[in-house]
């Protein structure tokens, strides 16, 4: 243990991840199935992936992020509290068809990526689900904020979206529309919206 930060060494502490984990989890055990495989996508401290596997034992949970230091992270929390159904981090990048698994899963969960990554990434992902996700059925969670159409947008996310594009150009937030349109191209159909704390959203798709 790092005695200063009191966490695992190695281990990265995100207090947006530890503030989420609830509402998220409710929104999870109304939508995952209570067995099968899921995919964790953009999984960062790996705090998510320790609190999900713990609460829902039935579920083989594999985290994934293209980044060594959240591998490492994931890595450091899953043997300092990890339960027997969280699985090694897998490098996966959106961007990078050749570090996909070639294996099936049962739902995809993404939280809080595609705004900070380019577009492209979205993409990927819902290449990704296209590919990985059974048909029909298989669920992809996303969670995150987003502009839409039909809603103003609220000032803390304005702001919040004013410094992802002063930190790189190609991030920020996205329409959800659009969104909605690039997963129906990639035969992901939405199936429920709905507002989380702190101005973000749940999305579900599932296969058709
Ligand atoms: C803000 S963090 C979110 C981490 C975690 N899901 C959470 O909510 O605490 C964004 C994560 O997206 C990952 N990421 C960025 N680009 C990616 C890509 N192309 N494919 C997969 N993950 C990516 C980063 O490495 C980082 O861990």
């Amino acid at each position: 243990m790092d005695a200063q930060a009191e966490r695992p060494s190695g281990a990265l502490v995100s207090p947006a991840a530890a503030r989420n984990v609830e509402p998220i989890l409710t929104r999870l055990r109304a939508h995952l199935p209570r067995t099968g495989r899921v995919l964790e996508i953009a999984a960062g401290s790996g705090q998510h992936a320790v609190a999900f596997s713990t609460a829902l034992p039935g579920l083989e949970w594999t985290p994934s992020d293209p980044s060594p230091e959240a591998r490492a992270s994931i890595a450091a929390w899953a043997a300092e509290a990890g339960p027997t159904n969280l699985r090694p981090p897998l490098a996966l990048d959106c961007l990078d068809q050749g570090s996909w698994p070639t294996q099936d899963f049962d739902a995809l969960v993404c939280i809080n990526m595609i705004h900070i990554s380019p577009w492209t990434a979205t993409e990927g992902l819902m290449g990704l689900a296209e590919r990985v996700l059974p048909a029909p059925g298989g669920l992809l969670y996303l969670y995150g904020p987003y502009r839409e159409a039909d809603r103003p947008l609220a000032p803390s996310n304005a702001a919040f979206d004013d410094s992802l594009k002063a930190r790189d150009p190609a991030w920020g937030l996205r329409d959800r529309d659009e969104v909605v349109a690039l997963a129906r191209a990639h035969g992901l159909a939405l199936t429920l919206r709905a507002e989380m704390p702190a101005q973000n959203l749940s999305l579900v798709f599932r296969r058709v």
